[in-house]
């Protein structure tokens, strides 16, 4: 499976990518998520994991979701507050580390992860999911878009496959729709391909 070089995924290097327009960035929310949202899965308060400079954020706030976004990369938060001041849209942005979401000290609803669980590695991916798990309510909800394994060109982030997605959500989870989709991109014409799924935090007992 293709791998990208771990000194690409630190916040340094992410923080690093903000000096100019990252290559996912598309100026507004992935018209999957947008998808998403018209479905009216989200309710409540919702955490954005890996936010960016806050498009879909401010998409959930204007309506009517409380969001909070968090990003290890500083330049980004900044440029998503000033979003935020600009559209009058109190979401609150925070520099944070997705693999410590319990120092949040907050619970949700739901949450969004739209292009930042395919960043992690097989031990820090463990981490994340049961952070998730952690601040997420009874009965809350993920959306979740990452890069799939059916992506053939070369570069971009590390390729998820379906399996993996199932493994990491195996426990205390259920997946409710899992479905290729894709990424659009202003670099790439026809975007990347990606899997799009909602996952219910699930509280059954088990055995
Ligand atoms: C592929 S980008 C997606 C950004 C945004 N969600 C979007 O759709 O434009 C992944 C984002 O996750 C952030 N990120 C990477 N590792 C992180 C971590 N450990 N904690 C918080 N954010 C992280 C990066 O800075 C980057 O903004």
């Amino acid at each position: 499976m293709f791998e990208p070089k771990p000194e690409h995924l630190t916040a340094s290097a992410f923080e690093k990518s903000y000096s100019g327009v990252p290559p996912w960035e598309i100026g507004r929310p992935q018209p999957e998520m947008l998808r998403i949202l018209d479905a009216n899965v989200l309710f409540g308060h919702v955490l954005d994991t890996g936010c960016g400079t806050g498009d879909l954020a401010l998409e959930m706030a204007r309506r009517g979701l409380t969001v909070t976004g968090i990003d290890c990369a500083p330049t980004a938060i900044a440029r998503a507050s000033v979003k935020a001041a600009e559209a009058d849209m109190p979401v609150a942005f925070l520099v944070h580390d997705a693999l410590r979401l319990p120092d949040l000290n907050s619970r949700f609803d739901c949450a969004v992860d739209c292009g930042l669980f395919h960043v992690f590695n097989d031990k820090d991916r463990v981490r994340y999911v049961t952070g998730l798990h952690k601040v997420l309510n009874p009965g809350g909800r993920l959306a979740l878009i990452c890069f799939s394994d059916r992506e053939v060109r070369d570069g971009g982030p590390r390729r998820i496959s379906e399996a993996v997605l199932r493994e990491s959500f195996s426990s205390g989870w259920e997946i409710a729709t899992l479905e290729p989709a894709r990424f659009d991109s202003l670099i790439h014409a026809g975007g990347a391909a990606a899997w799009l799924a909602i996952i219910c935090r699930d509280d059954k007992p088990t055995g």
